[in-house]
């Protein structure tokens, strides 16, 4: 479902138009879908019917507290890496049975909370946070529930910022010594195995390594019964990819259908942890020109919102959509679309075909996965607001920064 359409030229998000949003509102500004958002869900859910499964949501992808209560309500877990996003969870309404805490650094604070909080699992990613989750839980005279996060050695073909299958990678568990880990968690007073888990990497556009990494996790899995210790869960992380400007991102059921038919006579409980693809093409980035500078070489519009709003194009080089909110009546030339900050790194989109004046409204589009939850301070900016569109009616999720506050923290010395 794309809730951004076209009404009498105008960009509208569900029943609204985004030049209302930004008269409203004001520029930067992140808008969600509420229906889009409530539509990818139900795409894994209805996939899952009947299967004894859950599907966490990754919070790290977009940790907004009304995102994650969106969610919560229709029954969704959540996959969190730290100690905030497991208390954002909770002021979100999550259901603490539903978490699962995923991550190469946890730190004993971490774990002590999680172990308060009573989540689902600890996805532990080596023989030390295995150790030292013993040791807090032995401290608490608890035991934790765990699955270890494999590394299977995928080649994802993704990005190789994002990518987290292969051994080169931090990520998880050696396969060839996960069935020792297995033996030696099995063995551990304040452990309680659970389950096994894996992600390998995310903007995933192609289903094939995921079904080679569940292979190679189910012959573990067969060897890890083998050596008299039950599992009861299969996590199979998340990664499925989205359409940024004209990939083939693979349906859900295309995604899941070989993995469910391979794990059909097992009885095992299935964990998913998709972030991106629940809420990226829920969310848009709506930014205003602040000026035009057409040049020699280049012609620069320079737009409200920058590299601190939303970091993938500097980062990863991703390109995003950036859509005229109204017809444009400026001159028709390729753009550079830069924000204000003072690196040439910051740029949003490079060489786009637009009419442009000052003033107008551009809609950056999917920007709703690791955008926002990106967002930095930078240059002293105060983040963008961020709306939540139901129908017609729009609600502030998260009202935009004041300047103040961003150095309320700071000192100067005596
Ligand atoms: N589970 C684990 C253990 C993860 O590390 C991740 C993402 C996910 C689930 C969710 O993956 P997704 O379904 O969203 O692909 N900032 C980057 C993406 C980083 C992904 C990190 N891990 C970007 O903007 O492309």
């Amino acid at each position: 479902m794309n809730p951004f359409q076209l009404k009498n030229g105008q960009l509208h998000v569900e029943s609204v138009s985004l030049s209302d949003i930004a008269r409203r509102f004001g520029t930067p500004c992140y808008v969600y879908s509420r229906a889009a958002l409530e539509a990818s869900l139900d795409e894994f859910q209805r996939e899952l019917v009947g299967l004894d499964a859950l599907v966490c949501y990754a919070v790290k992808a977009n940790s907004n507290l009304a995102v994650l209560n969106v969610f919560a309500r229709r029954g969704a877990g959540f996959d969190i890496v730290s100690g905030g996003e497991l208390k954002r969870a909770m002021a979100a309404g999550a259901d603490p049975k539903k978490i699962v805490f995923s991550g190469v650094g946890k730190s004993a604070d971490e774990m002590a909370l999680a172990l308060d909080i009573g989540i689902l699992c600890f996805n532990v990613e080596s023989e030390a946070e295995l150790e030292r989750l013993n040791e807090v839980a032995g401290q608490k005279g608890k035991r934790a529930p765990i699955s270890l996060r494999v590394n299977p050695n995928v080649d994802a073909k993704t990005h190789p910022y994002i990518s987290t299958g292969l051994k080169e990678n931090k990520f998880g568990v050696a396969y060839e010594e996960a069935v020792n880990l297995y033996r030696r968690a099995a063995n551990l007073p304040h452990i309680e195995v659970e389950g096994i888990d894996c992600h390998i990497g995310s903007q995933l556009l192609d289903a094939s390594p995921f079904a080679e990494a569940l292979e190679k996790v189910l012959q573990l899995v067969d060897e890890i019964e083998a050596a008299g210790i039950r599992l009861r869960h299969i996590d199979l992380g998340g990664g499925l990819g989205i359409r940024y400007k004209d990939e083939k991102a693979p349906a859900v059921q295309t995604y899941l259908e070989p993995l469910l038919r391979a794990l059909n006579d097992r009885k095992l409980k299935i964990l998913l942890e998709p972030g991106r693809r629940l809420v990226g093409n829920a969310g848009v980035l709506l930014t205003r020109v602040e000026y035009l500078k057409p040049g020699e070489v280049k012609n620069f519009a320079i737009v409200d919102a920058a590299m601190n709003d939303l970091a993938r194009p500097a980062l990863y080089d991703a390109w995003h959509d950036i859509v005229p909110v109204a017809p444009g009546g400026g001159k028709h030339l390729d753009w550079e679309i830069v924000g204000p900050i003072c690196e040439s790194s910051d740029f949003l989109g490079h060489g786009r075909p637009l009419c442009l004046e000052a003033g107008d409204l551009l809609a950056v589009m999917s920007a709703g996965a690791y955008g926002m939850a990106m967002s930095s301070n930078y240059n002293t900016r105060p983040r963008a607001a961020e709306v939540m569109v139901d129908g017609e009616r729009c609600h502030v999720v998260r009202r935009r920064e004041v300047v103040d506050e961003l150095f309320a923290a700071e000192s100067v010395l005596p």
